[in-house]
């Protein structure tokens, strides 16, 4: 099946490949903020091994990961992104590569209902609130209190989840992942962790 849609790819999708697309701005702070292409294949492979049909990327950048699953699954990869500019780079590339298969949307995470997906792919998107230096652009809103209002929500949507609801996480403390995931795999020196809902 990968091979099959393989075909109709229009462009290998390698690190150089994808940076090409991005304006010369993004392409330093991609290495910084962004998923690298090894890293989201095997954090996608890990989430659409069961019969999971559409994950969501929290805080999904210019689309990497969620470019990268669809390009490798038939699986739907789902991206929500609260900086407008970002979004629409992550839906040009997405057209670059001839997906039909991923969706980038700008909303705030607080307005995204996480019972419509199946799985999630979190990298350490609410901690830019607390740290003033790598923030990406002056977009949007940062500020401390709005951590912790994110992370409420993302944990308790996540809690809500059913059984067996497969998680990935990429850096960051994990902060938000609820009590009842349990870790059980790991990759690239513990910094990609496979989360699993034990009830
Ligand atoms: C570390 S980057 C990861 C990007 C992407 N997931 C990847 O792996 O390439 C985190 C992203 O989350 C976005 N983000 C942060 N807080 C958000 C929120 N409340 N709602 C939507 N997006 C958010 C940021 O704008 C940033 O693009």
């Amino acid at each position: 099946m990968e091979n099959a849609q393989k075909l109709i790819h229009t462009h290998d999708l390698t690190e150089k490949s994808f940076e090409s697309f991005l304006p010369a701005n993004l392409r330093t702070a991609s290495r910084l903020h962004f998923t690298p292409i090894e890293v989201a294949k095997k954090a996608s492979e890990w989430l659409t091994e069961t019969p999971a049909k559409s994950v969501l990327d929290i805080g999904a950048g210019v689309g990497k990961f969620c470019i990268t699953g669809a390009y490798h699954s038939n699986a739907h990869f789902y991206g929500v992104e609260h900086r407008e500019s970002l979004c629409n780079i992550g839906i040009q590339i997405a057209g670059h590569f001839g997906l039909q298969n991923v969706n980038i949307r700008h909303a705030n995470i607080l307005d995204i209902r996480f019972s419509d997906y199946d799985a999630f792919y979190l990298y350490n998107p609410f901690y830019e609130n607390l740290e003033f230096v790598k923030r990406l652009n002056d977009e949007v809103t940062l500020e401390e209190d709005l951590y912790q209002v994110y992370l409420n929500h993302t944990e308790t949507q996540l809690d809500q989840m059913k059984k067996g609801t497969r998680l990935v996480t990429y850096h960051g403390n994990n902060f938000e992942v609820p009590n009842s995931y349990e870790k059980v795999a790991e990759a690239f020196n513990g910094e990609l962790k496979l989360w699993i809902k034990q009830s």
